[in-house]
């Protein structure tokens, strides 16, 4: 055990780059750099990761490839509840928190070490996920936030990077601060920062403009057995490569493209650009699919606790009591939900274009006005009476007035 070695979080950027350095120097910590894959990098990019964090300074890089856990364990938690914060964001990075943190736990256990640390800033949601997650599942661990204490800007870490020779990423010089992972892409930043301004086309990088899309339309059949998305046009995929692939064809098609003004967590209403083609699509597809599939007053119930779960997940809540028992009724609710949704990509959108599954409640008999009709309309006389008495009896006593 050694509470002078902590395990960082690192993604290979500017921040966690000088933090492993300051962390050492003025803190006297020994670094173990933790770089987790969620899906973001390119082939061999998490080697290269490494070795910039033991360039930077840390005793030691560990790199996690987690992008199937990160798709088993988070993003199908977020595609049975239809996870949207706000309605609109699907909760790219908040997915992600938790798993990181999780691997930061893994590797201080590992090495006895006894502090975790990671990059965030004091003004996100971020730091709140990361700290959260900790509290749950190892109280015992201290948390360092260098980024946050020590308050450098952009330009005065890289002068303090300058005059020690720390590498810094040779990244091309972005005005924004880009998250990403296989569920989606954040962007914040630069000129978006300007509510009123549109984003610049640079911002994007998954999507086409939609007035650049094909001028025809592309169908992809989803299939999902107990909620969850299993094969594309008939194949049978990995969740990882199914999200990843749908991502790639609806991202072809200009579909999945965000601009939000947003309410974070600590009360700052922020202006946040996201690109989630493959997230977008496969919610709209499992969305639909539940609606075919389950019985309506589930459903309904469902639709109230979706917007709570997506606000759970938000706020760093992922390890806690609440979410756990939300997670057993929305686990309950997936059992029946198996088909196939046709989704039809076409400048921008993902529509739904048809959908069957074999536990579907849609009744031909009940529903149509041909001759198959068994909806026994006589019946509807005397239901209608007794459903608007209530309203009747109010009408002639209060209504009135
Ligand atoms: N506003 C989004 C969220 O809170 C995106 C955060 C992106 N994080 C980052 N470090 N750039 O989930």
């Amino acid at each position: 055990m050694s509470d002078q070695r902590l395990v960082l979080a690192y993604s290979g950027g500017l921040d966690t780059s000088v933090a492993i350095r300051w962390l050492a120097e003025q803190k006297g910590y020994e670094v173990i750099a933790c770089a987790v894959d969620v899906g973001q990098a390119e082939k061999g990019e998490m080697d290269r990761v490494r070795q910039r964090a033991m360039d930077c300074g840390a005793a030691d890089a560990v790199v996690v490839d987690a992008r199937t856990e990160f798709a088993e364990d988070f993003v199908s938690s977020a595609i049975a509840a239809n996870a949207l914060y706000m309605g609109k964001y699907p909760l790219v990075s908040a997915l992600s928190r938790p798993l990181i943190t999780r691997h930061l736990v893994r590797a201080a256990r590992e090495t006895g070490a006894q502090v975790i640390a990671h990059g965030c800033t004091g003004k996100g949601n971020d730091q709140v996920r990361f700290e959260l997650t900790a509290m749950a599942i190892a109280p015992d661990l201290k948390v360092e936030a260098p980024i946050r204490e020590w308050g450098l800007s952009r330009d005065a870490a890289i002068a303090w990077a300058g005059e020690r020779s720390i590498p810094i990423p040779v990244k091309k010089d972005s005005p924004y601060s880009i998250d990403e992972n296989l569920w989606g892409r954040t962007a914040e930043c630069g000129i978006l920062e300007d509510p009123w301004a549109s984003p610049p086309e640079e911002v994007y990088a998954r999507s086409v403009p939609a007035e650049q899309a094909p001028d025809t339309p592309e169908e992809l059949t989803l299939t999902f057995e107990q909620g969850r998305p299993v094969a594309i046009d008939g194949d049978k995929h990995d969740l990882a490569e199914l999200i990843a692939e749908v991502d790639r064809r609806a991202g072809a098609h200009g579909v999945g493209r965000i601009d939000m003004i947003e309410d974070r967590l600590v009360g700052i209403k922020s202006r946040e650009v996201y690109e989630c083609p493959g997230a977008m699509t496969i919610l709209r597809a499992h969305r639909d699919l539940e609606d075919l599939c389950l019985e309506q007053e589930l459903a309904q119930e469902k639709r109230g606790l979706e917007g709570r779960y997506a606000q759970l997940i938000y706020n760093g809540l992922w390890f806690t009591p609440l979410k756990r028992a939300l997670d057993a009724f929305i686990a309950e609710s997936q059992q029946v939900v198996d088909g196939e949704v046709r989704v039809r990509l076409y400048k921008g959108s993902a529509s739904v274009a048809g959908r069957r599954s074999p536990v579907g409640l849609y009744d031909h008999d009940l529903a149509t006005y041909d001759e198959a009709d068994q909806f026994d309309q006589t019946q509807a006389e005397g239901f209608v009476k007794l459903w608007g008495l209530p309203t009747k009896v109010w009408a002639r006593r209060q209504g009135q007035r």
